[in-house]
């Protein structure tokens, strides 16, 4: 199937720039922090703030399924609590299925894109995305809000 997507980059991990490789770093060795039993997939969000603080988050899930948790929001939520009113510049996240062998990035689930799409709005500035994994290729989109066309608007 034919995606329209906003990749504006495909990149092996040394091509990466040296901010876009520390935060997908940071990512890749948070993933340990994942609680991810029932799917075995985890997934780890790292964000670098506009105050220069790095923070991460992983996917925590629950006995009772739709308590669970996507990383993305996870570390949004740290970023409400312990640094509020910064701005996210950007965000890498990495997963891992814990199989063998080459595996795509994922892209946030539709309820991370309206979380990251508020986040935008909220803080008036763009966020940048780094998709990755932990051997594979690594996807560059300049604007996460751009992973969510005519989304939902409380304010319009
Ligand atoms: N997951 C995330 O953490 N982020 C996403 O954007 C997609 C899915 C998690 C949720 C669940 O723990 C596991 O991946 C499998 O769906």
């Amino acid at each position: 199937m034919q995606w329209n997507i906003p990749i504006s980059k495909h990149l092996q991990h040394g091509e990466l720039n040296l901010e876009d490789k520390a935060l997908v770093d940071r990512a890749i060795a948070d993933l340990p922090n994942a609680y991810a039993p029932y799917s075995n997939f985890r997934v780890s969000a790292a964000i670098r703030l506009d105050n220069g603080s790095i923070l991460s988050g992983c996917n925590q899930e629950n006995s009772s399924f739709p308590v669970g948790i996507c990383a993305e929001r996870v570390v949004l939520s740290a970023v409400h609590a312990s640094h509020p009113g910064s701005k996210v510049l950007s965000m890498a996240i990495v997963c891992n299925d814990g199989r063998e062998g080459p595996l795509e990035p994922t892209a946030p689930c539709g309820m991370c894109r309206q979380a990251l799409s508020d986040q935008v709005s909220r803080q008036s500035t763009g966020m940048r995305l780094i998709l990755s994994t932990i051997n594979g290729p690594t996807w560059v989109l300049d604007e996460a809000s751009d992973l969510l066309p005519f989304r939902f608007d409380f304010k319009q």
